[in-house]
């Protein structure tokens, strides 16, 4: 792999790979060479640093690292997360096609299809007001208590397709801060809502937390007896919630191959399904499937995860880019960047490979972003002007679902194809000075100034295009975002599905709470974190 690297390097010195202005200049077919469409969409990576030389570099890479024998064994069921000695198939959650999943020689598809089938009973029938609050009042607000997997997805989810949601208002509480269930209980009249208690492992302490606060509320409103008509579970570890006092009929069963950042598609799903409805959420796994069937049968070269993913790669160790922009013209896509930052960066945030030993390189970059236009106002400035190179990722549909407001959603599209011309063109010293100079202003006033006009260009960005953000199409953006993911994790060589990282944390925290109550000192820790507590202490009321 590394001498594969070094070559790519070479490559793109010679062929002046990163002069991307230039290569559009010279070959008016770019765009059609270096974009794919998958029914309407079209994904866009003619203004990334690309030619010919250098995709036939990272196609090696992709034969080297194994990329499609690994993507093979993910769907087959192979035992991929090695350090949790799992399988990986969140895929099987969106087989729509039924065919047979086997995890250690069982099919899983039955399994699926039952939980998927009681979800949409307990979401019809809190939709149509059939499963009642204990006074017999309808269910109007649904809260969602969970944290990372599963909270991000079914958040981020209700807020893309908020056009479908046509079911009860949907709440999410996830930090451990106790602003956050304080402010939503406010909201509530406890007659009329249920509880959701979403967590793979029913033992993460924000969630446990918060779900005993909840419990607290609907108990001392409605009586103890009234707690099993207003909450309901989703988890993997269903002893726990059938301790906790949730009746089993309102406990909803997932699986340890489910990663939790991969959970959306599971019964992490169910407040996303009591928004939208049980159709809609099958068309948002549908599209998911659609993607599924892509990544595995396409070409490389009209493979959009494979060509994501090589392009990921190439950004962080080719060429050395540190972060990407998540950039989606679409407000409702405001927790998308988010989403992806647990993602991408859970998922490839690692510093060694299967083995054991240390990466290679860089494993994933920083993932950030913010919806445009509202980005725009903020930090574009630094991705145009800045020192850092930060290849931006743009998505927009050609339709918005504000029909009278297509003039709205006309300004949205220029922007967006603005903001990818502006980086990959730029603006050199003398075409700056030049439009000064139209403007008829003093030439000393030019010279002063004219050098802040400029922006170097040649500044890499990739677009999708779609129709319109259906269910069908959000569950296929995700979908592609969660393999090319998977292909930047294989060509790292590392294990994608683990999160180790977040597990020291939590044990020190652990180990602080008796300090921070004041019953424990805090000797043994470090002068910083000492003084600190002191501070806390002393100021505590
Ligand atoms: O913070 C780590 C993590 O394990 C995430 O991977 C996961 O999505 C989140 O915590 C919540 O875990 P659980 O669903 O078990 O409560």
């Amino acid at each position: 792999m590394n001498a594969l690297v070094d070559q790519l390097k070479s490559t793109v010195t010679d062929t002046k790979a990163t002069d991307i202005r230039a290569a559009f200049a010279s070959d008016p077919n770019r765009f059609a060479k270096y974009s794919v469409t998958f029914d309407d969409m079209l994904f866009d990576y003619s203004k990334c640093a690309v030619n010919d030389k250098v995709l036939d570099g990272l196609e090696a890479l992709a034969k080297a690292a194994k990329v499609a024998e690994k993507r093979d064994a993910m769907f087959a069921g192979d035992i991929i997360n090695i350090t949790e000695g799992r399988a990986v198939l969140h895929t099987a959650l969106r087989n729509r096609a039924n065919t047979p999943v086997l995890v250690d020689g069982k099919d899983v598809m039955p399994d699926v299809n039952a939980v998927l089938a009681a979800m949409g009973v307990f979401s019809d029938g809190i939709r149509s007001g059939a499963l009642k609050g204990a006074t017999g009042k309808k269910i109007t607000d649904v809260v969602n208590i969970g944290i990372g997997g599963s909270d991000l997805g079914p958040v981020m989810a209700t807020l893309a397709l908020a056009p479908e949601h046509d079911g009860p208002r949907l709440h999410f509480v996830s930090n451990i801060d106790g602003a956050h269930i304080a402010d939503t209980l406010k909201l509530l009249d406890a007659e009329t809502s249920l509880f959701i208690v979403a967590s793979k492992t029913f033992t993460t302490i924000e969630t446990m937390t918060n779900a005993a606060t909840a419990r607290a509320f609907i108990a001392e409103k409605l009586g103890e007896k009234a707690v099993g008509h207003h909450f309901c579970a989703v988890s993997t570890a269903l002893d726990k919630v059938a301790a906790f006092g949730i009746d089993s009929d309102r406990i909803f069963g997932f699986w340890d191959w489910v990663g939790g950042r991969y959970s959306i598609w599971s019964a992490i799903g169910l407040p996303l399904m009591i928004a939208i409805g049980k159709e809609n959420f099958g068309e948002f796994l549908a599209g998911a499937h659609a993607v599924d069937n892509h990544f595995r049968t396409a070409p490389l070269r009209e493979n959009i995860p494979m060509l994501l993913g090589l392009l990921g790669y190439y950004h962080r160790n080719v060429l050395g880019y540190a972060t990407r922009a998540i950039l989606p013209y679409d407000q409702r896509l405001s927790r998308f960047p988010a989403y992806l930052q647990q993602l991408d960066m859970e998922s490839n945030g690692k510093g060694v490979t299967l083995d054991g030993t240390p990466v290679a390189g860089n494993s994933g970059p920083v993932v950030w972003g913010e919806p445009g236009t509202n980005g725009q106002h903020a930090f574009y400035q630094l991705i145009h002007q800045g020192t850092s190179i930060i290849p931006a990722e743009f998505m927009i549909a050609a339709n918005g679902h504000e029909p009278n407001l297509r003039h709205q959603h006309q300004l949205l599209m220029a922007n967006c194809l603005a903001q990818s011309e502006a980086l990959m063109k730029g603006r050199t010293l003398d075409e700056a000075k030049a439009q000064m100079a139209s403007k008829g202003l003093d030439k000393d006033f030019i010279e002063r100034i004219a050098p802040h006009r400029v922006f170097t260009g040649n500044r890499p960005s990739l677009t999708f295009v779609y129709d319109k953000m259906t269910p069908f199409t959000f569950g296929r953006l995700i979908a592609l975002y969660e393999h090319r993911v998977f292909v930047e994790g294989a060509l790292f060589n590392i294990n994608s599905f683990d999160q180790w990282g977040v597990e020291l944390g939590k044990e020190l925290a652990t180990g602080l709470l008796p300090v921070v109550e004041g019953k424990e000192s805090a000797a043994g820790h470090d002068s910083s974190t000492a003084g600190l507590v002191a501070a806390l202490l002393k100021a505590a009321k």
